[in-house]
């Protein structure tokens, strides 16, 4: 596929997710006991609920950059304080986004490009972005943008995949290759395959140990089945915490997109150093790296 069609695939894809799964993941990702909570608090430094949040309502003005349904959006919103203004942007998910905020006056949501210009909404002292730069045609680009929109001393945290074994890279690839040119409705039987592999591999929780294979990136430690193949075979999610259905929007969400990065942490710190940010925190796990950094102020530029 070329990168135009790449594109027009991509944004076709999350049209899709969105229209069919547009409230998944709502309540549960604002829910501080849940998996998925824990994944974003953690991998972002926080060491506790309390923090997360004293951290989030410092800011007056954010951004929720790449949005999808507005569940991260929601999320801030809570911990932000009163006169907090939050925005949300997204290529194709603004509207599915605004109705599920639609309860939250000091949200507004907007449809738009990361790659382009994004003058037109002003500047932010916080700007998060998860799981969005790898599915643009330039993540680095986009990063930039969004940089662009911070205030000194403003700060940004994203997440973007990470470069993963070479099995799993190659399996991954072969997969997405196929299953990106299917429809939606196409795909679904390769994906609730998927599914269903996942799903029967989680029911078995007894790890192995296993010593590591270096060529092909398996490091050696206690795995469960499912992880093993998870971490270095192929993308097969499951977690008992979430419908089947939730389970699938996960694996479409992997699998379907053609547009689908992965990085290295040396290039990811190279995007913050090369937008003079500082970087203050960074999580790197076996999917994906998480860098939380700030503009650095013109004086604090000239000082270093
Ligand atoms: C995996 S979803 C993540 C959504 C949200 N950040 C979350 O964590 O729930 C990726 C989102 O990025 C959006 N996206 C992809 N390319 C984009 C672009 N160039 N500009 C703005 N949004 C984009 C998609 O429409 C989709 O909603």
């Amino acid at each position: 596929m070329d990168i135009e069609s790449s594109q027009h695939q991509t944004s076709r894809s999350f049209k899709d997710k969105w229209e069919n799964f547009s409230s998944d993941f709502l309540d549960i990702t604002a829910d501080e006991t849940s998996d998925i909570y824990q994944w974003i608090m953690n991998r972002n430094g926080f060491a506790s609920p309390n923090e997360f949040r004293n951290w989030v309502s410092t800011k007056n003005r954010i951004l929720d950059a790449g949005c999808g349904n507005g569940r991260v959006t929601r999320l801030l919103q809570s911990y932000a304080n009163v006169n907090a203004h939050i925005v949300g942007l997204d290529l194709v998910a603004a509207k599915v986004a605004a109705k599920n905020l639609s309860d939250l006056s000091n949200v507004e949501v907007h449809p738009a490009d990361l790659t382009q210009s994004l003058d037109q909404f002003g500047f932010f002292d916080l700007i998060y972005c998860q799981e969005v730069l790898h599915h643009t045609d330039n993540p680095e680009l986009a990063f930039q943008r969004l940089t662009d929109q911070l205030t000194e001393n403003g700060e940004i945290a994203i997440y973007v995949y990470k470069e993963k074994a070479p099995l799993r890279e190659f399996a991954d690839d072969h997969i997405r290759n196929q299953i990106s040119q299917m429809s939606f409705e196409e795909s679904r039987d390769a994906i609730s395959q998927i599914t269903n592999f996942a799903k029967v591999m989680a029911k078995n929780s007894e790890s192995i140990e296993i010593p590591g294979v270096d060529c092909l990136g398996i490091e050696s430690g206690s795995w469960t089945v499912q992880r093993l193949i998870y971490n270095f075979m192929f993308k097969n999610f499951w977690n008992d915490e979430l419908s089947w259905d939730e389970n699938y929007a996960v694996n479409y969400d992997w699998y379907h997109p053609s547009l689908c990065s992965r990085h290295t942490l040396e290039e990811v710190r190279d995007w913050f150093h090369r937008n003079t940010l500082e970087i203050l925190h960074e999580t790197v796990d076996p999917y994906g790296i998480t860098i939380r950094g700030v503009k650095l102020s013109n004086s604090r530029k000239l000082q270093q």
